[in-house]
């Protein structure tokens, strides 16, 4: 007889993740839009691979700063599958890559509960060491592949060689890691993609938000969030609702053609450092008025950041049972009102900046509605 403690063990996860290995993006100019991450952002170029290391249709190149690793691709090809992704959706995330173990189970144990194959597991080798990788499909056209590098010692994957740039302005501004990545589906599909990561991820839910949560005069949605077991990865699903005109998950899905990745959320330790840095160098955020200050202390209670300096930066305060989070969210990095970034530093809050989704919805409305998308 199985004895009630053994009952109580969680089931044990089919799918370890150590973490998120790269994003990589597919763009229309990868050496134009590495500068822009550099000298905006503050990454580090550290890997590339092209031409002048033998790849003949596309050119990368891999920019860090703190454990995030950003891949930006783009085709050397009149009609690739590089090409056609741009064509259809614009600069966009292709792959979050998800650092394993064994990338080889992981696609035995995702594709055999039903995961879409990306592309079947293979190893490469060079004098650094060896790498397997692995890929499956979430949603849209946008890929999960299963990085395993035990040993390699290389910038990046065997075939990138080293190389920086030494851009004077492409110091870093406190970008640590990735905090969660967020998808957007269409109408009526956002528990398909929870069930997806839950059947066949091992992911469990964390938190739903309705479109009672998530509603303004105008627009709405509806999110769900779920994380792996060690809840170093975490993907919040947003799909549109019901509003008096069109929702921004709407805007999103309109211009990006599918279902696809809406924003990468990134941590910092000093979020007011960061963002001051961030705006001295030209990014754009969007902002909420400042009305949204008026009785934030009341709402959020006592925070250890001078609330002039927050108001100042137009940074974002949400609080839960464990503490509280600024945040803040850039416009669009592309000129399609696609995919953006959010900046977060978390002071014990687990949570996603619930009491902050009016505002913020409100200040992203003005903005469709100087598009013309509202
Ligand atoms: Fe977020």
């Amino acid at each position: 007889m199985t004895s009630p403690e053994v009952l109580a063990q969680p089931a044990q996860d089919f799918l370890p993740l150590n973490g998120t290995d790269y994003v990589e993006l597919y763009v229309g100019n990868a050496k134009q839009s590495a500068y822009y991450y550099q000298a905006a952002f503050g990454y580090e170029l550290v890997a590339y691979a092209g031409p002048e290391t033998g790849l003949r249709d596309r050119a990368s190149y891999v920019l860090q700063q703190g454990k995030i690793r950003l891949v930006l691709t783009t085709s050397l090809l009149p009609d690739s599958d590089i090409t056609r992704h741009v064509a259809q959706h614009g600069d966009g995330v292709k792959v979050m890559a998800l650092w394993v173990d064994d990338a080889r189970q992981s696609f035995i144990e995702t594709t055999k509960r039903g995961a879409r194959v990306a592309f079947e597991p293979y190893t490469i080798e060079d004098e650094h060491g060896s790498v397997t990788l692995a890929g499956i499909y979430t949603y849209g056209e946008t890929i999960h592949t299963f990085v395993e590098r035990s040993n390699y010692s290389g910038p990046f994957l065997p075939g990138f060689v080293a190389r920086t740039s030494g851009l004077p302005q492409g110091n870093p501004v406190g970008l640590l890691h990735i905090d969660h990545c967020v998808g957007n589906v269409g109408w009526g599909e956002m528990n398909t993609w929870i069930k997806f990561y839950e059947d066949v991820m091992g992911f469990k839910l964390l938190i739903t938000f309705d479109d009672d949560d998530i509603s303004t005069e105008y627009s709405a949605l509806m999110s769900k969030v779920v994380s792996n077991g060690n809840g170093f990865v975490k993907f919040p699903i947003n799909e549109p609702a019901e509003g008096k005109k069109k929702s921004q998950i709407e805007e999103y899905l309109d211009f990006y053609h599918s279902p696809g990745v809406q924003h990468v959320a990134i941590a910092t330790d000093d979020i007011r450092a960061t963002v001051t840095e961030l705006r001295r160098r030209g990014v754009e955020f969007l902002s909420v008025p400042s009305a949204y200050y008026d009785d934030l202390t009341d709402r959020i209670g006592h925070i250890d950041e001078d609330m002039e300096s927050v108001k100042a930066l137009n940074l974002l305060v949400d609080r839960d049972e464990e503490g509280y989070l600024l945040q803040i969210f850039t416009k669009p990095v592309e000129d399609r009102p696609t995919v953006f970034f959010e900046i977060i530093q978390r002071k014990g809050a687990k949570s996603f900046g619930k009491g902050n989704f009016k505002a913020l919805f409100e200040a992203i409305e003005r903005e469709q509605a100087l598009r013309g998308n509202l």
